[in-house]
């Protein structure tokens, strides 16, 4: 009865706009197929989504990362001797976010919640920096990892609470997409009650994300840790990818309005034998068009410790031949090691840190592009940054 009624009203009011109907099987009767219809509150921000994500996955440009929790901030300020204080932790992310043409590069930028509201030293909002260079700013809004109990020593990823009025907010101050990162251990197993978790907290932050005109980042990581061989890592991507669309469906999360932050499928950090590029993108490849629908638009990794010149070349050679989505880069540390040891904490070197972000950031632009070549680049940059149970 009231199920009629409400396809009644549906179709006479020509009001409800976000109107989705679809077809559903009672699980209590034999009765055929019904179709049932009702209002998705999210198609009120679905234009300006599907815009934002296609923005961000524009060609030759990609995501700067510099959403980095406090605590973590304070461990790459102390790898330059710097204290962990929001005066300096102010001044690099000032570094960053103020490099002259870095727009050129970069379409999107990640930002902890601190420097979402923060300003320069001269007063200038960072989001207005961002948007003066046509980089969409973006806000981090998992409330990080926490062991789960039941599982094989795994984590889940905390922040669905209070996570709409948050993103409003975080709306308001000119944030158009967001990032949820948790992760997946292959050592661990992962165990289904692990993988289960951080499937359905993705899509459950993903639907909220949309609901609040915000483009959700599903972030699901596959941590390097583990001596394992690169076939588990596609089993295990495998499985979590899967998981992670059968619950974005169940959400009705609209697909051209997201973006993923995959991890490339390589071999464990401690395997013996390093993968090469090419086998690293036929995997990471393989495994994507496996599971990902084409209507995903973009494709952002993480580069998850590997050294700036190895994300970047296992990202160029992933663009060698067309994809179904735009593949492209959502790095933290693969583009700002270099950055950081260049700084120093200097005044002086603020402009050869940012012309060296602007080198890491070209060449994953040219790798976007599946142009790059590693020929010139200097030793530092080959150096891996794999760090055991890395947290964000
Ligand atoms: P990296 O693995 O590239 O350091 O970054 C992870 C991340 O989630 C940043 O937003």
């Amino acid at each position: 009865m009231a199920t009629s009624s409400l396809v009644k009203l549906n179709a006479a009011s020509s009001q409800w706009i976000g109107q989705h109907s679809f077809s559903q099987r009672s699980v209590l009767s034999s009765s055929p197929t019904r179709r049932v219809s009702f209002p998705l509150v999210r198609a009120s921000y679905v234009d300006e989504l599907v815009n934002t994500a296609k923005t961000i996955a524009s060609p030759g440009r990609g995501i700067l990362a510099i959403d980095e929790s406090n605590a973590t901030c304070g461990k790459r300020l102390a790898s330059i001797g710097l204290d962990n204080t929001e005066v300096n932790r102010q001044a690099y992310r000032q570094l960053l976010l103020t490099t002259p043409g870095l727009g050129e590069y970069i379409s999107g930028a990640i930002m902890f919640e601190e420097t979402l509201y923060q300003s320069t030293t001269d007063g200038k909002k960072f989001v207005e920096c961002l948007l003066d260079e046509n980089i969409v700013p973006g806000i981090k809004v998992d409330k990080g990892l926490s062991p789960l109990p039941g599982s094989n020593n795994e984590s889940w990823c905390q922040g669905l609470d209070g996570l709409a009025s948050r993103s409003a907010e975080y709306y308001k101050q000119g944030a158009r997409f967001a990032k949820w990162r948790t992760v997946v251990s292959v050592p661990c197993g992962p165990s289904a009650l692990a993988v289960k978790e951080a499937a359905w907290g993705l899509a459950r932050y993903a639907a909220v994300s949309q609901d609040n005109g915000l483009v959700p980042i599903v972030e699901p990581e596959i941590l390097l840790d583990g001596d394992h061989p690169i076939e588990s890592t596609l089993e295990v991507a495998q499985q979590v990818w899967a998981e992670v669309f059968y619950y974005l469906a169940q959400n009705n999360v609209v697909l051209e309005g997201i973006l993923l932050k995959p991890s490339m499928v390589t071999p464990g950090a401690e395997h013996k034998e390093k993968a090469s590029p090419e086998t690293i993108a036929k995997h990471t490849l393989q495994m994507l068009k496996r599971r990902v629908p084409p209507a995903v638009p973009g494709i952002m990794f993480l580069s998850g410790g590997q050294s700036e010149v190895e994300a970047t070349l296992n990202l160029n050679a992933m663009n060698q031949s067309p994809n179904p989505w735009h593949v492209s880069f959502s790095y933290a540390r693969a583009l700002q090691n270099s950055v950081l040891k260049t700084w120093q904490g200097r005044p002086e070197k603020i402009e050869a840190a940012q012309k060296s972000l602007l080198v890491r950031a070209k060449a994953n632009s040219l790798a976007q592009l599946g142009r790059y070549s590693a020929e010139g680049e200097n030793e530092e940059a080959k150096k891996g940054m794999f760090v055991k149970g890395y947290t964000y």
